[in-house]
């Protein structure tokens, strides 16, 4: 290896400095967030319009049941292992006989945002029945 191409890893492998984030960007970014889980929680209780108007609190009380910290895991319903907003879908799609949302929907993403505030704190355990 030539001596430049030495150097030039040797810096491209030094430690990347954690920027220190300001006061005012840490409460930003935390507001962004409140809104989006704020979204899910209004989609989760009835607010996704689905002509039935059977909603996922129906089934789900305060997200119960829903299990995020155990994805990705096999679910019999899909046949092979899944995400968590596929099995998200599978309730859109059945019990709220709706059309599902992609991955990046804002929906979908709100939704994923709230069960997951909801069961903060459960310890990950992927793929775990
Ligand atoms: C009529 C009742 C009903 C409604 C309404 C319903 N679900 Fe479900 N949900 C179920 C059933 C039944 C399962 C399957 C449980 C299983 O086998 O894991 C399930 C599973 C799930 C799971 C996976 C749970 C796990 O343990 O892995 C999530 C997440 C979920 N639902 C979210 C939602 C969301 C979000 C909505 C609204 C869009 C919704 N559900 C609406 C009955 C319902």
């Amino acid at each position: 290896m030539r001596a430049s191409s030495a150097v030039l890893l040797l810096v491209l492998c030094l430690p990347v400095q954690a920027e220190e984030f300001r006061q005012a960007e840490l409460e930003r970014w935390q507001q962004e967030y409140r809104v989006v889980v704020d979204k899910g929680d209004k989609l989760f209780h009835g607010g996704l319009g689905n002509e039935n108007t059977v909603s996922c609190d129906q089934c789900h009380p305060n997200a119960a049941n829903t299990h995020p910290e155990t994805y990705p895991k096999f679910q019999q319903q899909l046949g092979r292992v899944a995400e968590l907003w596929e099995m998200i879908n599978w309730c859109i799609e059945n019990p709220l006989e709706s059309a599902p949302l992609s991955a990046d929907d804002a929906r979908m993403i709100a939704l994923q945002a709230y069960i997951k505030q909801e069961r903060r704190g459960a310890e990950l355990t992927p793929g775990k029945h």
